[in-house]
């Protein structure tokens, strides 16, 4: 049976902290500590299966009683009850923070950048790359995601046309905001007859372009300038006017929908009071915008978050502050994106354990846009080592768990007789003229009904089990994988 450990606050720092500490233990002898949880942690079950109230909350408290501090997203409106039940099981109440309309944290991630991008470049880097990822949600719900060459373009030139309109934003010395972005974007000259009749100068966009033509620079600054000076009189005026609509709704989708309501109040305040760094101070944050509530706007806001919490934890000294970390997102298909799997690469020197949960690997694959995601779920899942199934009846998930768990050498009984025959004589060197005997081959180790027989939770036993998954670990069964039993915690009257 699991095992929670208790409350190490006592300790000192180093040791409780120490990779090899020891968070939970899966079974007697099975421990799985805070230097795996930085590696990742994948979960997958049915629904109702018992992952969030299984081994996510198992995860959770393990994580919240070591000292962790963290930031939850959520999906389903129970979910802010339920991480809250987790901080007060843990004794944190005092370190809870949620991030929601209803309350009074408020964030501005331009204003985070720019304290901390160490030069104009960098920044606009950093911005291009957030605009971009938010993209990726309204590309999923809209065009079709073929993953062909016709895509690609599109992306490349978007992410062209939002590079140079943050430079020359950036260097105009007008705020940077995303209304102003949005407006320089949308006033960019769109044909030669603009900028040959000089029309283009009383935009906002030939404004900006003025005043960054006179605003003193280095000379890479002015090469960049050059370029995007170049850019926005020469090329941009020159697309196809289909190919310019779609590469500017690409982006304006994305800005319009960031420069408005909640998501502008809470992401772009102009008194922010929470910033990624105070979970190293041990505070949790609860992202209370479930995404089945607030929808698009849920799931850009906290894809915002957890960007921006990912790189403040990126340049985190870690030698100085050495208070792990978490990011944790149940139903995680509707938060995933392709930035995930990049900092999952990096995430262990971050100390940063990010968990996530999911139905299936369809599922996955289906949420981040169909076949042509494939290669993404597949790395992503590579990245996070701890891969937790409960019941399953997917079947490319069985696979897929089959698969990387592998094949042993089995030994399979066989025989063949008539209807009434002692088909066991053989095997004692009776000869009945039937054939008996064993065979050894190589089978999955797991079998379908191994991952589909798991126990599910609720009454009367209130216990989940699970196949815990680690890549390059032999557990006390002398294999990659165990089978976990995980209690529920009691519920809440
Ligand atoms: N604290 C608890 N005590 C007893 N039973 C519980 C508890 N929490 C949940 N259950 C029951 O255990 C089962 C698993 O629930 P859980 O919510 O963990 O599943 P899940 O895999 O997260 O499902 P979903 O995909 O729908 O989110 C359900 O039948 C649920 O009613
Ligand atoms: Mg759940």
């Amino acid at each position: 049976m699991i095992r929670l450990l208790s409350r190490r606050k006592s300790k000192p720092a180093l040791d409780r902290w120490d990779p090899s500490a020891t968070l939970l233990e899966w079974t007697a002898g099975a421990p799985w500590s805070i230097g795996d949880s930085f590696m990742g942690v994948m979960g997958f079950g049915s629904t109702g299966s018992g992952k969030t109230s299984g081994s996510m909350a198992a995860i959770s408290l393990a994580m919240l009683r070591a000292g962790y501090g963290g930031l939850y997203l959520t999906v389903k409106p129970e979910d802010r009850q339920t991480y809250t039940d987790h901080v007060r099981a843990a004794g944190r109440l005092d370190d809870l923070m949620v991030f929601s309309p209803d309350h009074l944290l408020r964030y501005n991630f331009i204003a985070d950048e720019m304290a901390h991008a160490k030069s104009p470049a960098g920044l606009i880097e950093n911005l291009t790359a957030l605009i971009m990822t938010t993209t990726e949600l309204a590309e999923r719900g809209g065009r079709s995601s073929s993953g062909g060459d016709n895509e690609r373009y599109f992306r490349l030139e978007s992410s062209r046309l939002a590079r140079n309109a943050l430079l020359v934003l950036v260097f105009s010395g007008e705020p940077v905001t995303l209304p102003n972005l949005h407006r320089l974007i949308v006033s960019a000259p769109r044909s030669i007859e603009q900028i040959q009749s000089g029309e283009w100068r009383n935009t906002f966009c030939g404004e900006c372009l003025e005043k960054t033509d006179a605003a003193e620079k280095l000379p890479s600054q002015r090469a960049d300038f050059d370029l995007a000076l170049s850019y926005f009189l020469h090329e941009w005026p020159a697309l196809s006017s289909r190919t310019r609509s779609v590469v500017q709704s690409t982006l304006t989708s994305a800005t319009d929908m960031l420069s408005r309501g909640a998501a502008r109040d809470m992401l772009s305040s102009p008194k922010p009071n929470v910033s990624p760094s105070m979970m190293y101070e041990g505070k949790i944050i609860i992202a209370d915008f479930p995404v089945l509530v607030y929808r698009e706007i849920g799931q850009l806001v906290q894809i915002v978050l957890k960007l921006m919490w990912q790189r403040a934890h990126a340049r985190r000294d870690t030698t100085k502050n050495a208070r792990p970390t978490f990011i944790m997102a149940d139903e995680a298909q509707m938060l995933l994106v392709e930035e995930d799997q990049r900092f999952q690469a990096i995430a262990r020197s971050t100390r940063t354990a990010c968990i996530f949960a999911t139905q299936s690997v369809s599922g996955l694959v289906e949420a981040l846009g169909g076949p042509s995601a494939e290669p993404k779920v597949h790395s992503l899942l590579t990245n996070l080592q701890t891969r937790i199934c409960h019941q399953q009846t997917d079947v490319r998930t069985v696979e897929y768990m089959q698969q990387l768990i592998g094949r042993s050498r089995q030994l399979v009984m066989n025989g063949n007789q008539d209807r009434d025959a002692n088909w066991l004589a053989p095997l004692f060197g009776v000869d009945t003229g039937q054939s008996s005997g064993f065979s050894e081959s190589w089978e999955h180790e797991l079998q379908a009904a191994d991952i589909n027989g798991l126990a599910r939770g609720g009454p009367p036993h209130c216990v989940t089990e699970a196949i815990v998954y680690q890549g390059g670990r032999a557990f006390p069964n002398g294999h990659t994988w165990i089978r976990a039993r995980i209690p529920q915690e009691p519920r809440r009257a």
